[in-house]
C-alpha cells in the first residue's frame, strides 16, 4: 500500500551524514512507490515551545511566527514519520526537538494525526553504540506514547566528519529500512 512518509531531518550541516542516510532511505521508500516528503528541520529556525496553549487558535499551528508553521501541516498529512538526526548532546538535534516538542500543538488543537508508524535513523562521532541509548529510549517513548508501530531504528556510530558515512554499509541498510516501510 502506498503510503505518504515524512523524514524529518535534524542537521544543519548540508549534505551531512544524516543527509545522506536520509537521501538513501528515500531512494528505498520511492522505489517501493511510496510518496516521500523530506522536510529539513534542522534548517529551519524553530523556538522551543513557550508552552502559551494557544496553537491553531490564532490561524496558524504555533502562535508565534516559528517554521513550525511550515512542517505542521506536512506532520497533519503523514502516515509515517521518520527522525533522521545527528546525535547531539546524546540526543536528537535541538531543531528536530522542538518539532518533536512541539506535537503537543496538535493535542491543544484537537487535529487528528493520520500517522501509525515511525522509524529512528542517527548517527554520531562516537565509537560506542551505547551513547546512543538515550535517543533510542526518548523515541521508543515517543512513538509508544503517541500510539505509532515502532518500524524500528537504525544507529551509526563512529562517524564524525561529513562523508564519513560514504565508507559504511549503513546507507545500503538505510535503502533497506525505506525499501520496508
Ligand atoms: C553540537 C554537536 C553535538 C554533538 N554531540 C555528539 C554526541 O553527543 N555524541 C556523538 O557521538 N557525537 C556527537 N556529535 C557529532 C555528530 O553527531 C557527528 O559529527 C554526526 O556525524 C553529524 O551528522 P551530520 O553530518 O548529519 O551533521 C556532535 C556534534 C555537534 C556539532
Amino acid at each position: 500500500m502506498k503510503k505518504n512518509i515524512l523524514v524529518l531531518t535534524g542537521s544543519p550541516r548540508i549534505g551531512g551524514n544524516s543527509d545522506l542516510l536520509a537521501d538513501a532511505f528515500i531512494k528505498g521508500a520511492n522505489k517501493a512507490g511510496h510518496e516521500v516528503v523530506k522536510c529539513e528541520a534542522g534548517k529551519k529556525k524553530i523556538m522551543g515551545c513557550k508552552a502559551c496553549d494557544t496553537c491553531y487558535s490564532k490561524g496558524k499551528p504555533c502562535s508565534f511566527d516559528d517554521d513550525f508553521n511550515s512542517i505542521a501541516p506536512l506532520i497533519e498529512k503523514a502516515d509515517a514519520i521518520i527522525f533522521i538526526t545527528p546525535l547531539y548532546g546524546f540526543s536528537f538535534s535541538t531543531q528536530l526537538k522542538a518539532v518533536i516538542d512541539k506535537h503537543y500543538s496538535f493535542i491543544i488543537g484537537e487535529k487528528k494525526l493520520n500517522i501509525k508508524e515511525s522509524m529512528l535513523l542517527a548517527c554520531g562521532g562516537d565509537d560506542d553504540e551505547s551513547v546512543f541509548n538515550g535517543i533510542i529510549s526518548t523515541y521508543k517513548q515517543i512513538a509508544c506514547y503517541q500510539k505509532w508501530t515502532d518500524r524500528g531504528h537504525l544507529i551509526v556510530p563512529g562517524v564524525l566528519n561529513k562523508g564519513d558515512i560514504l565508507s559504511t554499509e549503513y546507507l545500503i541498510l538505510a535503502e533497506k529500512m525505506g525499501h520496508t516501510i
